[in-house]
């Protein structure tokens, strides 16, 4: 099973904080956003990860990880998406990455209060992707289940509702992610819609979704931002990383006491 954080966009809801840094490198708490979805997949065992960022972020990102896990066993790769052309771009630019392998894609601005390891380790085949009931429905992309639990509907921002099940960036897919991506059309919106590789393993009826307890926050806006840190904090989300991860963030807190202490010297 391969990994792929995606982590570019604009992020302009929340300009000026993202015109000095990338969205996913703002603070949740006591760390750095992309380490939760990091977290996700490292704690499920994946030890190849491609992340994919804006080209204007892709050294920031570089100093933030691209030493201090090479020890341990993960090895990070980096791709840069120049133009955001949707989230299933991710499985075009991430192809020769992900060669003939599985794939669990997260985004990098989702944070889960559940371990998805199990599910993430047991997968086999097809497509499994995830639902959450929410409040509004219209901001995501939503699957709607018939009597019997099975899915029946998958719309991207549905503009007439249709069920209140979001499906949250938590992606798990076979091969034929590959394919479906780069047989997608892109929408009216001119974006290659993630809910199109749902929908070609939804059609084959190869596609599970399940719904799962704890919290999901995603941080796109001043107030969700806010409310992320807290929540985190709260229920002490924080402090259940992979130890690896508390690790690597330790070692490279010490090489920048370091350096700050020869820059005083
Ligand atoms: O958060 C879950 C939702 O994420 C899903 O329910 C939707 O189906 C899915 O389309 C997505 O909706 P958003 O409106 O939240 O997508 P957004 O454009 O905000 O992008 C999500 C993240 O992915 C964000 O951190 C930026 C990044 N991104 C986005 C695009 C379109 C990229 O890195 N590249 C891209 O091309």
């Amino acid at each position: 099973m391969k990994g792929i954080i995606l982590s570019g966009g604009t992020a302009t809801r929340l300009f000026p904080l993202t015109a000095t840094t990338s969205k996913q490198l703002l603070p949740i708490y006591d760390r750095q956003m992309i380490f939760y979805p990091l977290n996700t997949l490292i704690r499920a065992g994946i030890r190849d990860i491609l992340l994919i960022v804006a080209p204007e972020h892709s050294g920031q990102y570089l100093n933030l990880l691209g030493s201090v896990f090479k020890s341990r066993g993960v090895h990070i790769y980096f791709e840069v998406q120049k133009v955001p052309r949707g989230l299933a771009e991710a499985f075009i630019l991430g192809a020769p990455f992900i060669g003939r392998d599985d794939v669990t894609m997260v985004l990098g601005d989702n944070i889960f209060e559940k371990d998805f390891s199990d599910e993430i380790r047991n997968f086999e085949k097809g497509g499994l992707i995830f639902a959450k009931k929410v409040p509004d429905p219209e901001r995501y992309g939503v699957v709607k289940f018939d009597e019997d639990n099975n899915a029946v509907e998958i719309v991207e921002k549905p503009k007439e509702w249709i069920s209140d099940y979001a499906i949250p960036g938590l992606y798990v897919f076979d091969n034929r992610a590959v394919e479906a991506a780069m047989t997608a059309k892109p929408s009216e919106r001119g974006e290659i819609e993630i809910t199109e590789i749902h929908n070609y393993y939804l059609k084959r009826g190869e596609l599970k979704v399940s719904p799962f307890d704890g919290e999901w926050l995603d941080a796109g806006t001043f107030d969700t931002l806010m409310e992320a840190g807290r929540i985190v904090k709260e229920k002490e989300i924080y402090k259940n990383f992979d130890p690896m991860i508390n690790d690597a963030i330790f070692e490279f807190n010490e090489e920048l006491k370091a350096m700050a202490k020869k820059r005083l010297l």
